[in-house]
C-alpha cells in the first residue's frame, strides 16, 4: 500500500518560477511514487471574500497551470476543494473539537489580525480546522508543505488524535510535512533581496505564463551593482541571486563560465542577463505552450475537474460514513 499524499493550494493567482521549483515540481515527483491528493483549496479563499467572477478565474487558472507543468491527472487525484461537499461535513465535526485558545495562538490567525484588523471572521479563526478536515478526510500521512505551514500540520496532528480519544479508536493517523531534500530549493526574485514571492511585485517574478518578451524585459531590469571591485570577492546578495537563478535554469558550464568571469573582474551584467533570460525562456517554453493549450481546452479542464471529484469523493465519503459511525449518527 501506498502511503497518502495531500497538498492544497489556495487559488491566489499566477505561478511563478518560485512556486515551481520550490514545490510543483515535487508533486510532480510525487505523484508517482504516493497515493496523491492535489486540490485547489477554495473554500479556503472565501476568506477574503473574492467576487464569483475572480474566485472562478482564479480557481480555473490554478488548475490549467499545475496539469501544464506536468501534474497527470491519471496518477494523482487533482480536483476543487468545494467539489467535495464532505471536507465541509468534517470540518463541522473537528470544530466541536477545536479551542478558542489555541486556534487564536495560531501564528497564521495573529499574521492575518495584523494585516487585515476589520475581517477577522470565523473562517480565518478556524482555517486550521479547514487544513485539518483536507488531509483527514483522506488519511493522508504525508504533507508537501514548506515551512510556514508547519504549525498547521501539528494543529492536524493535535485534532486527529483528539477526535482518536475522544471516540476511543485509532482511526486518523499522523500527517507531517514532507520535502525530497532537508534544505527547500531556494528561488531569489529579481529585486535583490530574497525570495520570489508575488507580495513582493511582479516585477519581482518570473511567472510560468510569461511570454519570452516579458521574462527578457524583467531579466534585463533585475537589480545588480557596479561590478566586482576585488578578485574573487564574495558576491553580495544581489548578484549572489541572479547566480542562484542561473544555478537553476543553465547548464553547470554557463555557470562556471560567469563565475569565472565575476572572479576575475571580467564579468558583463548585460551579457550575464541576456544568458540567463535566454536560459529561463527555454526552461519554461514547454510549460508555457502547454499553459496556451489547455486554457483552450475548455472541455478537457471540466473532464479532469469532474473525474477527480469523483475519485476524491469516492476516498471522502468513506470516511464520513465511518466518522458519522464513530460519532453516534446512526439508524436507531
Ligand atoms: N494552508 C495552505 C497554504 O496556505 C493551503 C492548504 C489548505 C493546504 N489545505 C491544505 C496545504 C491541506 C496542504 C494540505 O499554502
Amino acid at each position: 500500500m501506498k502511503e497518502t499524499v495531500v497538498s492544497g493550494i489556495r487559488p491566489t493567482g499566477k505561478l511563478h518560477l518560485g512556486n515551481y521549483f520550490g514545490a510543483v515540481s515535487n508533486f510532480v515527483k510525487m505523484q508517482h511514487e504516493y497515493n496523491c491528493y492535489f486540490f485547489i483549496a477554495d473554500l479556503h479563499s472565501l476568506t477574503t471574500h473574492p467576487t464569483p467572477q475572480d474566485l472562478n478565474g482564479y480557481v480555473k487558472h490554478v488548475m490549467v497551470e499545475y496539469l501544464a507543468c506536468g501534474i497527470d491527472p491519471e496518477a494523482a487525484t487533482l480536483y476543487v476543494q468545494s467539489d467535495v461537499p464532505e471536507v465541509a461535513e468534517l470540518y463541522l465535526y473537528l470544530n466541536m473539537n477545536a479551542y478558542l485558545g489555541e486556534l487564536e495562538r495560531s501564528a497564521s490567525f495573529k499574521d492575518k489580525i495584523r494585516a487585515h484588523p476589520d475581517n477577522v471572521n470565523a473562517g480565518l479563526l478556524t482555517y486550521p480546522t479547514l487544513m485539518a478536515a483536507d488531509i483527514l478526510i483522506h488519511h493522508a500521512t504525508k504533507v508537501p508543505v514548506g515551512k510556514d505551514q508547519e504549525q498547521h500540520l501539528e494543529m492536524t496532528r493535535t485534532f486527529g488524535n483528539r477526535f482518536n480519544r475522544l471516540y476511543e479508536k485509532e482511526y486518523f493517523p499522523e500527517a507531517h510535512a514532507f520535502s525530497y531534500s532537508d534544505k527547500l530549493v531556494k528561488v531569489p526574485g529579481l529585486d535583490g533581496k530574497g525570495k520570489m514571492g508575488k507580495s513582493e511585485g511582479d516585477a519581482n517574478c518570473i511567472y510560468l505564463s510569461d511570454s519570452p518578451a516579458v521574462i527578457r524585459k524583467k531579466v534585463s531590469r533585475a537589480v545588480t551593482d557596479a561590478g566586482p571591485t576585488e578578485q574573487n570577492q564574495v558576491k553580495p546578495e544581489a548578484i549572489q541571486n541572479l547566480f542562484d537563478l542561473m544555478k537553476i535554469v543553465s547548464s553547470a558550464d554557463t555557470l562556471a563560465h560567469f563565475d569565472e568571469l565575476y572572479n576575475k573582474m571580467a564579468i558583463r551584467y548585460g551579457d550575464f542577463k541576456k544568458q540567463l533570460a535566454e536560459d529561463m525562456i527555454i526552461a519554461n517554453a514547454p510549460i508555457l505552450e502547454r499553459i496556451e493549450g489547455i486554457s483552450k481546452d475548455t472541455d478537457y479542464l471540466r473532464k479532469v475537474a469532474r473525474n477527480g471529484a469523483e475519485k476524491a469523493r469516492e476516498s471522502a465519503q468513506k470516511t464520513i460514513r465511518e466518522v458519522r459511525e464513530l460519532i453516534g449518527f446512526k439508524p436507531f
